[in-house]
């Protein structure tokens, strides 16, 4: 699993911080999205091997399936806007580190969070409350795998250049 205790700190502490919160996150949506999906995958093989019991009792195991349905949907919505708003967050700050020290490469680290908020956006308006398996099984993916990666590849290299840049250039305070 790609997280922030196998990625190399960069000079300034408030990246790093931030950075460990977008692992966390990530790591914690993909453990409720992984839960999500064995309930849908369950549900189904419910419904396909659907035997004659008492109705009452199937009817009680519908309802206490879709109630802790339900609160994983919410926690999972609550936690994708939380890792989208941060990382917007956590962008701007940076571009304002960059804009103040007058970082050479500012403009196209600028242009890469651009483009990884369009995709973020994207892939976090997948989600809906009744996702099907693959929509489920997709931002899985993301969270364990795709987005990971990304923030991992992003840290060391142009964050680990800006961060050097900046803290080298009396940028410590930050
Ligand atoms: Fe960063
Ligand atoms: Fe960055």
């Amino acid at each position: 699993m790609t997280d922030f205790e196998c990625t190399p700190q960069v000079a300034l502490d408030f990246m790093n911080r931030e950075h460990r919160k977008a692992f966390d996150d990530a790591n914690a949506l993909k453990r409720l999205l992984d839960k999500a999906l064995a309930l849908k995958l369950d549900s189904a093989l419910k419904s396909e091997t659907k035997s004659p019991e008492p109705e009452a009792l199937g009817e009680f195991e519908t309802e206490e399936e879709a109630k802790t349905s339900q609160s994983d949907s919410t926690k999972i919505e609550l936690l994708m806007q939380t890792l989208l708003l941060d990382t917007v967050t956590h962008f701007k700050l940076e571009e304002q580190c960059m804009e103040q020290y007058e970082f050479p490469a500012r403009e196209a680290h600028s242009q890469e969070h651009r483009l990884v908020l369009q995709w973020m956006d994207r892939e976090h308006s997948l989600w809906s409350r009744d996702c099907n398996i693959e929509t489920i099984n997709h931002l899985s993916i993301y969270a364990a795998d795709r987005f990971p990666k990304w923030l991992l590849n992003h840290i060391v290299t142009m964050d680990t250049v800006m961060a050097s840049y900046i803290h080298r250039h009396g940028g410590t305070s930050f």
